[in-house]
């Protein structure tokens, strides 16, 4: 029996207000993700440790790899192309256009390439907002947008079995990771049911991504862990607590994806808090955890 001893780092003391959407870059061995209000999307590479940052001129809720280079990401209200060179960003597809207080949040390309992301109103606090705003869309190769559902609080993590029949989703204020039937082919999702409810210690289910082995790891926002799921029994498989509470999401990344990098924010912590969490905002790297990731898809189109 091999023993995994499993090792937290923090990697990167970047201070992110809200850190989100980590995808691993494995031609760059780079570690691309967002700080949704600072307006930045980012990328570290885990060879030199430089970090490289571009501004954009909205919330910029998730980033994406592209097929034919550079990225995509959710910025606004508005799916976007980025030019990692000469920073700039196209926009691609407008969304939620009869909400002004919207913005998109989460967002991760399907095994096909379409790029799905969902909307939330705007917080005044972390947490606090108008209920029922957001929908979850998708933006297919062709640059057109279908609208799956609506009435979500905070639309969040998102995934699909290895087998591509299923996908997860996470609206935070429901406590719950939720599973639909997956059309690959069309992209077409239904049959909505619930695979596992958090606990209170758990928190507010946020960022989401699947492992080698078909299970879910879910980032617990105020919870401070991410936690190992088997969709297929509903129970938790595993708990891994960071020194840091607003865990925001994770992915795997580095040799083999056998490494695991989690987000998370600081905006929304108090300064007597903070002094007990002082890498909140910070990029960690969990080690040793004995399973393997597999690598994000790219947007086609
Ligand atoms: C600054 C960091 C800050 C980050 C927020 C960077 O440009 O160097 O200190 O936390 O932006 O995204
Ligand atoms: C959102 C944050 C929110 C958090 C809590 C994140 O995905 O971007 O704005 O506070 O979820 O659920
Ligand atoms: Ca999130």
């Amino acid at each position: 029996m091999t023993m995994c001893s499993v090792k937290i780092e923090c990697v990167l003391p970047e201070n992110c207000r809200c850190g989100e959407s980590p995808v691993w870059e494995e031609a760059t061995n780079s570690l691309l993700f967002v700080d949704i209000p600072s307006k930045k999307v980012c990328r570290w590479d885990s060879l030199s440790k430089q970090v490289h940052r571009v501004t954009v001129d909205a919330p910029v809720s998730s980033v994406a790899l592209r097929q034919s280079g550079g990225y995509v990401a959710t910025v606004g209200t508005k799916f976007c192309a980025l030019d990692w060179e000469d920073q700039s960003a196209i926009v691609l597809a407008t969304i939620d256009q009869d909400k002004k207080n919207n913005r998109f949040n989460d967002g991760k390309v399907d095994p096909a390439g379409r790029y799905f992301a969902g909307t939330m109103a705007e917080e005044t606090a972390p947490g606090v907002l108008e209920r029922h705003q957001g929908s979850l869309y998708c933006l297919f190769p062709d640059h057109h947008v279908e609208k799956y559902f609506d009435q979500v609080d905070i639309s969040n993590g998102l995934d699909w079995s290895l087998d591509h029949k299923i996908f997860y989703y996470i609206d935070s204020l429901s406590y719950s990771v939720d599973a639909f039937d997956y059309d690959l082919h069309t992209g077409k999702i239904s049959n909505r049911r619930s695979v596992y409810k958090l606990e209170k210690d758990e928190q507010i289910p946020d960022g989401m991504c699947i492992d080698a082995e078909g299970k879910l790891w879910v980032a617990c926002y105020n919870g401070g862990r991410v936690i190992r799921l088997d969709p297929e029994t509903g129970k938790r498989l595993q708990t891994v607590k960071l020194p840091v509470d607003k865990t925001t999401s994770c992915c795997f990344g580095g040799k083999d994806y056998s490494e695991m990098y989690v987000t998370c924010a600081r905006d929304g912590i108090g300064p007597e808090d903070l002094l007990r969490q002082p890498k909140a905002g910070g990029i960690f790297k969990i080690t040793g955890l004995g399973v393997k990731g597999i690598p994000p898809y790219p947007f086609v189109g």
